[in-house]
This record gives C-alpha cells, sequence and structure tokens, in this order.
C-alpha cells in the first residue's frame, strides 16, 4: 500500500511557475507576454515534459517544517548559524553515499547556476578553459559564456543508446595547458548515466595529472533507479583540494523556486575568495524545508524514485510499440528520458517547434543541449501516470502522422 499520492494532478497556473509560464522565453528565445506567439494548443492544454522540476507535490515533512518556521512570525535577515543544517545534511551524505565532508567546507547558494557561474569565474583567468561532456545540460556552457571563457567539449560515445566518456578525447582535452576547470556532471543530465566506480577513477586520473579545478554538479544524485548507486567524485578522490561537490533538495524534492543549494568547498583559500564577494545570508524558509528534508524525507524519496521507475518503464513499453524506430534505453538517473529520433527527423529540424506545434507537447532537446544532441529529445518523465500517458501518446501520434504524411 502507498502512502504518498503521486497520480495527483496539481494545477500550477498562476503561481508564476517557470514550468507554464515561462515556456515562451525559455524554449522560443520569445517574450513571455508575447502574444503573438500561439500555438494550435492554448497554454493550459499543453502537456508540459520540459523544465527538470516535478508535477509532483513537495512532500509534507519539508512543507511542514515551513510552516512551522513561518509560525514564529519573523523572516529578518538569515544566515545559517547552528551546527543543525551541517549535522542534518552531512549525516544523509553519509547515510545514503557513505561520504562526508567536513563542516568548515560547506557553503550555500541561492542555487547551482549561481555557484556554477560565480566560480568559473573566480577559478578562470580570461584566456582560460572550461571543460565539460557532451551533450550537456546547457548552464555549462553559460558559465562560460557569460564571464567570456571558452568552452571545450568533450562528446559522450553512444553505445547503443548507452553513453560512454571517451577517455581518450577528454584527456587530450584536458591537457591543454589553458583548461584548467572540469564541470562534471555526476550522475548525467541529459543522458542519465550513473558513473561507475572504474569510470570515477579514469576521470580523477585525468584531473589529477592535468592538476584542474573540478566542479562535481550532483544536483541529482538522489535520483537514482532503484538498482542504481551514486558514488561521489569526492569520495574517489579523498585527499585532492581542488575538487568542489554541489548538492541540492532542489531536485529530490521539487524546491527548485526556494533557491537554495550546497556547495561544498574543499579549498580554503577558495572559500575565502568566495566570502568575500558572497553575502551568503539565507532565505530562513529554505533552510527550515531543507532540513525538513535531510530529517525526515527517505520514506517518501523512496516511494517517489519506485513512482519514476514504473514511468520509465511505462515509457520504455510505449515507444517500443507505438514508436519502433526510436531508440531509449532507460536512465540510471534523474528523472529524464533521453530519446534517439534519427530514424524519424534530420539534425535541421527543430524538435521542441515541432513538438509544440504539432503534439501539444513542451519538451526540450537537440540545440538545447550544446552540441552531441541532433534528434534527440529530452522528455520529463516527474509527473501522475495519466499525464505521461497523454504526453507519450501525443509525442507518437505527431511522429506517425509526420513520416505517414
Ligand atoms: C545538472 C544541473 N545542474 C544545475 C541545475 C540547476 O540548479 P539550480 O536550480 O540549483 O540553479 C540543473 C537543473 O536542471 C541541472 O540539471
Amino acid at each position: 500500500m502507498n502512502k504518498y499520492n503521486f497520480d495527483e494532478i496539481i494545477e500550477r497556473r498562476n503561481t508564476n511557475a517557470l514550468n507554464t509560464d515561462g515556456f515562451r522565453s525559455y524554449i522560443f528565445g520569445a517574450s513571455d507576454d508575447d502574444d503573438s506567439m500561439t500555438f494550435p494548443y492554448e497554454d493550459d492544454e499543453f502537456v508540459r515534459m520540459w523544465v527538470a522540476d516535478m508535477e509532483f507535490a513537495t512532500p509534507d515533512c519539508v512543507l511542514d517544517k515551513i510552516r512551522e518556521r513561518l509560525d514564529r512570525r519573523i523572516l529578518g535577515y538569515t544566515r545559517i548559524f547552528s551546527k543543525d543544517y551541517y549535522n542534518a545534511f552531512s549525516s544523509w551524505c553519509e547515510r545514503r553515499y557513505d561520504w562526508t565532508f567536513g563542516k568548515e567546507e560547506l557553503l550555500t547558494s541561492d542555487g547551482i547556476i549561481p555557484a556554477l557561474y560565480d566560480l568559473t569565474a573566480l577559478l578562470l583567468e580570461e584566456d582560460e578553459k572550461l571543460l565539460f561532456l557532451t551533450p550537456s545540460y546547457a548552464y555549462f556552457q553559460y558559465s562560460a559564456d557569460v564571464n567570456g571563457r571558452e568552452a571545450v567539449h568533450s562528446d559522450l560515445i553512444n553505445k547503443d543508446g548507452y553513453f560512454e566518456i571517451d577517455f581518450e578525447d577528454l584527456a587530450k582535452k584536458a591537457a591543454d595547458e589553458k583548461t584548467k576547470l572540469l564541470i562534471f556532471c555526476n550522475p548525467h543530465n541529459p543522458t542519465g548515466r550513473v558513473w561507475r566506480k572504474e569510470e570515477l577513477e579514469k576521470i580523477a586520473n585525468i584531473i589529477e595529472e592535468n592538476d584542474l579545478w573540478v566542479i562535481s554538479d550532483e544536483i541529482h544524485c538522489d535520483l537514482l533507479r532503484k538498482n542504481q548507486k551514486h558514488i561521489p567524485l569526492g569520495k574517489v578522490m579523498p585527499e585532492y583540494k581542488k575538487l568542489i561537490t554541489c548538492m541540492a533538495i532542489s531536485k529530490t524534492f521539487n524546491t527548485a523556486g526556494l533557491m537554495f543549494s550546497n556547495v561544498i568547498v574543499r579549498d580554503e583559500e577558495l572559500r575565502n575568495l568566495w566570502n568575500e564577494s558572497h553575502i551568503n545570508f539565507e532565505n530562513p524558509l529554505s533552510i527550515a524545508g531543507a532540513m525538513g528534508a535531510y530529517e525526515s524525507g527517505e520514506e517518501w524519496l523512496e516511494e517517489l524514485r519506485g513512482y519514476l521507475d514504473d514511468n520509465f518503464k511505462t515509457t520504455e513499453e510505449y515507444l517500443k510499440e507505438h514508436l519502433p524506430k526510436s531508440k531509449f534505453s532507460i536512465s540510471e538517473a534523474t528523472y529524464l528520458a533521453w530519446v534517439d529520433l534519427s530514424e524519424y527527423f534530420t539534425p535541421e529540424e527543430d524538435l521542441p517547434e515541432f513538438f509544440a506545434y504539432k503534439a501539444g507537447v513542451l519538451l526540450e532537446g537537440g540545440r538545447m543541449f550544446v552540441k552531441n544532441a541532433d534528434c534527440f529529445i529530452r522528455l520529463n518523465l516527474a509527473m501522475p501516470k495519466a499525464l505521461l500517458l497523454k504526453g507519450l501518446e501525443r509525442v507518437s501520434e505527431a511522429v506517425n502522422n509526420k513520416t505517414n504524411n
């Protein structure tokens, strides 16, 4: 018997949600109040399978702590002074990943994106380069772009829908004397790969041999399929000082709007530099919510993972039957499915546009993932099964209509 209801469909419109109201700018580069950008579907008719937040309610263990904090009635300037937050988060990491870190290493940020932007500026001189694997979460590229630094990409190898690191290529690019920083997505968005110990060890060797800074973005690490295990890069490189690990409750407990994440920095000098340029005040509601998640969120998380596992199986079966030429293997982590539609589309076609106009489905794909992503779509499966089936049906019908015409 399930304790939590992941089948409930929750209305999100009129909450200033990016998911419902921000797709015109995010996906199509238009203005969000551009009334001239219309579709054959009303905004509330879309099935939204795009931005990485969930259609599920944040659990009560988080919401109750926020309510409790609200009941204290004063929301003045706040900073993490007590040890409680460190204790709750580090014991989460110890229980789940058999890994921990010193209290002094823990910094917090109003999101991982701002941390990536700031760290790139702090760590790279103007002529130095940032390296990452492609396809990629686009904000790795933006971290280079907004700071005027050069990005270097190493394409993952697609082996029948299972993505592997091209270590030879990565080592070559890491050896460029101007390459100083690797942003490593562990587990990987968008392919959903959970990196094995051997892979992490090879990455660690490349980092050490080239004395790189590394930001291990582990924001998706709690959201693994039930048969998978996350290994923090910090566990494979226990002594390496130039490592920064980013984690958060935002994906796991659907609290991206609370703008709060963990940035674990081993290097003392870098922490000092960071502290000089950050005010480090926090939203008191965010701290309260994170405490609730780390102290009492595990039962809900395990049930969520079961529900997501089922959604992945449903998706696999649906695509096999209705889009037999699509290529898809169940993501090892994340709630994001990375689907290869190269038998149906050419690289020139704009997939997000096609599916918005022809299927009434909002999704991301292709160029939105920087490189090495032609003809791929990314489907967000973190939604009630009834909605998921509607989305899959619309995606399949639109593709089949296209190929039959
Ligand atoms: C790999 C990765 N890093 C960072 C983020 C965003 O982090 P935040 O919301 O904390 O800025 C996302 C969101 O999708 C992501 O996939």
